[in-house]
């Protein structure tokens, strides 16, 4: 039987829609919605997540700020930026665009957003705040994964959930929201002998390691519900995820595709957590 194929895209539209809705609501009281881009250097991957972002800002009716910093920028100069939009009442979100050139630190810079405005959800302080369940800012990739998983009907409580992939924007919170919603969590990753003994357990399967086609038929349950954070160039520069989708697709039953499953969810959760921003910082309720 072939998965069920979980539409990113247009649940990604539904949720812009509702974000839409809320923001008018919020203009109506008087209160606008601004999120602030940052973009450092001139990486075409990072070009074109920023343009999505601002686009998405415009269907939002959230007002969008570009700030577009060229390559050679010094840390100093980038945090200076920073300081200015943490004192900026009228900017609800910061975004800084990651990866940054290599002089300058994206430890130091994450550190040194307002945590409150901080819409990435990767300051220590909303990572810690994710840890302890008492969390509003979380990263926007897992929770776009965790939706995808409540849309197909699918409740983490009591399943076995994999992740594949252990990095701070998506492995690591990715682990906690599932544990936080009642599933056995197992991470594993690039160093994990023998991943497919781990990841044939999975009811749940995430995969966020970035490399191409990773994860193949065999090392899936059958009836697996597979999410595919992966955004990679295979040997002939065509786009695809972590999870070899044409094979995977007769085992799982759902499955997100790359391109149009969770991507276009990351984008779209970015656009709650400004709202939800906005929200907090002004004592509105949730
Ligand atoms: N680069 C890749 N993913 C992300 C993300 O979620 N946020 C930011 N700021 N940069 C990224």
């Amino acid at each position: 039987m072939t998965a069920q194929i979980l539409d990113g895209k247009a649940l990604a539209a539904r949720v812009r829609a509702e974000v839409a809705r809320d923001v008018l609501a919020l203009n109506q009281k008087g209160v606008e919605v601004t999120l602030a881009v940052v973009l450092v250097g001139d990486d075409p991957a990072s070009q074109v997540y920023v343009r999505n972002k601002v686009k998405a800002c415009a269907e939002t009716h959230i007002r969008s700020l570009e700030f577009r910093m060229p390559a050679e920028t010094t840390q100093q100069e980038l945090l200076a930026k920073i300081a200015e939009l943490n004192a900026d009442d009228a900017v609800d979100g910061i975004l800084v665009q990651l990866p940054l050139p290599s002089q300058i630190s994206s430890a130091a810079v994450i550190a040194a957003i307002d945590p409150a405005k901080d819409v990435d959800g990767f300051h220590t302080r909303n990572a810690g705040a994710l840890m302890t369940g008492s969390q509003t800012l979380v990263p926007c990739t897992p929770m776009g994964v965790m939706r995808l998983i409540e849309d197909a009907g699918v409740n983490p409580a009591g399943k076995t959930a994999v992740v594949v992939g252990r990095s701070n924007i998506v492995g690591k919170p990715m682990a906690m929201l599932l544990l936080h919603a009642h599933a056995t969590v197992t991470v594993a990753h690039s160093k994990t002998p023998d991943l497919a003994s781990v990841t044939k357990n999975a009811d749940i399967l995430v995969a966020a390691v970035g490399r191409a086609r990773l994860i193949t038929a065999d090392m899936v349950k059958e009836g697996a519900v597979v999410i595919d954070v992966g955004m990679n160039r295979d040997e002939n520069g065509r786009l695809c995820g972590d999870v070899d989708f044409d094979s995977v697709k007769e085992k799982a039953g759902s499955i997100t595709p790359v391109p149009g499953g969770v991507g276009p969810m990351t984008i779209a959760m970015l656009m709650c957590n400004t709202v939800l921003a906005a929200k907090h910082r002004r004592g509105l309720s949730l």
